[in-house]
């Protein structure tokens, strides 16, 4: 039986976050060890440069994320780990399929929507300003990259899930004029994985500059943890959890025995001071053996490398061949022998 493929991206322009791991790290590499499944995970090297043009920055965030998948424990005899760059196959694939979306459908993306609409908010007369082709095309670019291996399901947040429609718009439009080339997607939302709070009490977002990042050291974690808000109740009062950034960070990372205990203790008044005591103890316990693997890969370099290059002939394993099956259905392919 063929098994289902599962695929997921992460574009590389940040460093990992407590979010991050929690919302999409952490069951992907899950996933990763259920023979089940193939699961497809890819550094979004390309998407990158739609926002950031600053080479150093997507440099060092491809290397941190590939070392924060690799120190968690991702299972690579079983993904396909690799870097969207390495498979020239997909570039390629993006235009066949510019050349079947419809402009209409990519005015529709929310990102470009989002864009214009702040030109609008600025007065701007001409509202694509300072917006690139990159960004216009995204959705098709994400579509090269889940139609290339036939994907299943799509892990993503729901911020993406307008995406994956427009993917399975795309494939099915290909498809009625070519022949049955790609599988439809599906958006996989994991809804317990709930979203994380940030610093702030919002969702731990890169955007709203509240995040904690995953593979910080001791010190630097334990200040930020130190930095989250509260509200002003004084120890020994009782307190809310199921309102509290504390709590709800705290519950990601702990049992439901734990989680009991912890209630108990707001209900009891706990003091805030030790209450960030109590999560910075529990997150870093956690994460310290990660960590550790993680500065170790960050010295060695050339291990990363060699799983990515790994990955990329088991991608191309699939991305070539069909390729030449795709080329050949549009008629692009020689006259002759
Ligand atoms: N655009 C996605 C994000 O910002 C990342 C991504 C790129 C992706 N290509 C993908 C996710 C393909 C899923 C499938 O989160």
């Amino acid at each position: 039986m063929t098994k289902e493929i599962i695929l997921t991206g992460i574009t590389t322009t940040g460093t990992p976050h407590l979010g991050n791991y929690v919302g999409a790290i952490r069951p992907a590499i899950a996933a990763s060890k259920n023979a089940n499944v193939t699961p497809f995970y890819f550094l979004a090297d390309y998407h990158a440069l739609i926002k950031c043009q600053e080479p150093e920055r997507v440099r060092r965030s491809s290397l941190e994320i590939a070392a924060t998948w690799l120190a968690l424990g991702l299972d690579t005899t079983n993904a396909v780990f690799y870097r969207q760059s390495d498979v020239p196959e997909i570039m390629e694939l993006m235009w066949m399929l510019a050349c079947v979306a419809s402009k209409g459908l990519m005015n529709r993306a929310h990102a470009y929507k989002a864009a214009t609409a702040e030109n609008e908010q600025g007065g701007e007369n001409d509202l694509d300003k300072g917006i690139n082709m990159g960004l216009f095309a995204y959705p098709i670019l994400m579509a090269a990259d889940i139609l290339m291996f036939n994907a299943h399901k799509v892990p993503v947040g729901k911020d993406q899930i307008q995406h994956i429609e427009m993917a399975r718009d795309i494939a099915g439009r290909f498809n009625h004029i070519y022949g049955e080339h790609f599988t439809l997607p599906e958006a996989v939302i994991d809804e317990h994985g709930a979203t994380l709070s940030g610093m702030d009490g919002r969702k731990m977002s890169k955007s709203y500059n509240n995040t904690i990042p995953l593979f910080e050291p001791e010190k630097k974690l334990k200040k930020l943890i130190n930095k989250i808000q509260t509200n002003s109740l004084e120890p020994g009062q009782a307190k809310d959890p199921d309102t509290c950034t504390l709590f709800s960070i705290y519950k990601a990372f702990a049992t439901t025995n734990e989680v009991l205990e912890i209630r108990q203790r707001y209900a009891e008044g706990i003091a805030w001071g030790e209450m960030k005591g109590v999560l910075f103890e529990h997150i870093n316990e956690h994460i310290t053996p990660a960590r550790e693997r993680y500065e170790a890969l960050l010295q060695a370099p050339e291990h990363i490398e060699a799983q990515l290059q790994e990955g990329a002939l088991k991608a191309r394993a699939v991305s070539v061949p069909f390729m030449k099956e795709l080329r050949k259905a549009v008629g692009i392919s020689r006259i002759s022998l």
